[in-house]
């Protein structure tokens, strides 16, 4: 296939990108804003992907990067991370909201056979027991996953009203390699490495569904290839676990001294747990691989062995952006 990856430089992207290249074959192209999030260095393996650089929302740019036509659009593309969007909200609603209508409008003006949005279990908000399938309402908590609901609707609507054949993935808290440390795991792995301390919302109580990244990639493939159009995947991890507990798991993993764990003020509207029901893409062949266990190991080696790829991040705005987020918070 030939694909357009929207947001391919970033952390789930990229991943998808090499397996994409890698097991499939496919000719892919990816359109990034390369905002802190995206970097050229997630690609540094792949030489043989073309990067555009340029805003989903921007209309020429989209329409460069599908340059004679793809098969398919996926798009990553998002400002991705809640307790930014608590704190400046404003490049959540144009990205996620201005720029997925333009890659739908830009999916029907070139007739494109598929297009696949990739959102979140957010969307449903907080479930203290059960699962959310893909018929739970849309209740979002924060402005991020507002955002995200926002998107998944206009998705739906141009099924609806245009027939653009669009499917949605919904995954839940997604791990691995080259995840950029503002997201709980990698911030716990390079803060422990370091001798820094590990802030835990609240009570570290709040649960989250854990999938690793190769497996949320592997099941957008099988979207991709067997979905639907106009349906809704739920692409939920093996396992949960209250984040108190993965901390301590990366003190382990990491011999770090637990008493640099250290409980901060709580996220505002922080959602308690999080948990899909994923039967429905589990019809279509797919099954996680990678159990939390295991995945976290993963991950704690890859950081590890990737200094060189964390080092320029911790040197550079996400210091700022630590010091703003952080700062007052720790003692
Ligand atoms: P990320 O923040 O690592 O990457 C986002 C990428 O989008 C970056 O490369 C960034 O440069 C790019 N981007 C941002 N704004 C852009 C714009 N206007 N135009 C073009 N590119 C732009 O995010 P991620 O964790 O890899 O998430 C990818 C997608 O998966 C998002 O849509 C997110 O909502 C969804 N998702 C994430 C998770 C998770 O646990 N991380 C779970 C489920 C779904
Ligand atoms: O569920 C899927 C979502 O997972 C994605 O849609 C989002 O893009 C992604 O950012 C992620 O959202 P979360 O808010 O669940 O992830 P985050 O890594 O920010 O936080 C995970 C949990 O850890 C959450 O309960 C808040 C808590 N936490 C997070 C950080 C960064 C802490 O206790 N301390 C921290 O420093």
């Amino acid at each position: 296939m030939r694909l357009l990856v929207c947001g391919g430089a970033g952390f789930i992207g990229s991943n998808f990108v090499r397996l994409r290249v890698r097991d499939h074959g496919d000719e892919v192209v990816v359109l990034d804003k390369l905002t802190y999030a995206g970097r050229r260095e997630n690609l540094a393996d792949l030489p043989e992907v073309p990067l555009v650089v340029g805003d989903i929302a921007d209309r020429e740019a989209v329409d460069e990067a599908i340059g004679d036509g793809v098969d398919a659009i996926v798009n990553f593309a998002a400002e991705t991370h809640v307790d930014r969007s608590i704190a400046e909200p404003d490049a959540f609603i144009t990205t996620n909201g201005q720029g997925t209508y333009q890659l739908l409008e830009a999916a029907r003006r070139h007739e494109v056979e598929r297009y696949v949005q990739i959102s979140t279990d957010e969307v449903y908000g907080s479930i203290e027991v059960g699962s959310f399938t893909e018929e739970s309402p849309i209740v979002p908590s924060s402005p991020y996953s507002a955002s995200k609901a926002g998107a998944d609707l206009l998705v739906l609507s141009y099924f609806h009203t245009y027939g653009l054949p669009a499917l949605i993935c919904r995954g839940s808290n997604n791990y691995g390699p080259y995840q950029y440390p503002e997201k709980l795991i990698p911030l716990m792995i390079l803060n422990a490495l370091h001798g820094d301390p590990l802030p835990v919302y609240g009570d570290g109580m709040q649960v989250r569904n854990w999938l690793y990244v190769e497996d949320f990639g592997r099941g957008i493939g099988h979207v991709l290839a067997h979905g639907t159009p106009g349906e809704v995947y739920n692409v939920g991890g093996p396992d949960e676990c209250p984040n108190i507990e993965v901390v301590k798991r990366i003190v382990e993993l990491t011999g770090a001294d637990p008493s640099i764990i250290e409980y901060v003020a709580d996220r505002p509207g922080h959602d308690r747990r999080y948990s899909l029901a994923s039967e429905k893409i589990r019809a279509l062949g797919w099954e996680a691989q990678v159990r939390f266990e295991e995945g976290l190991e993963r991950t704690v080696q890859w950081y590890r062995e990737r200094r060189d790829w964390w080092e320029p991040i911790r040197s550079g705005e996400y210091r700022e952006y630590y010091e703003r987020q952080y700062g007052r918070r720790l003692s």
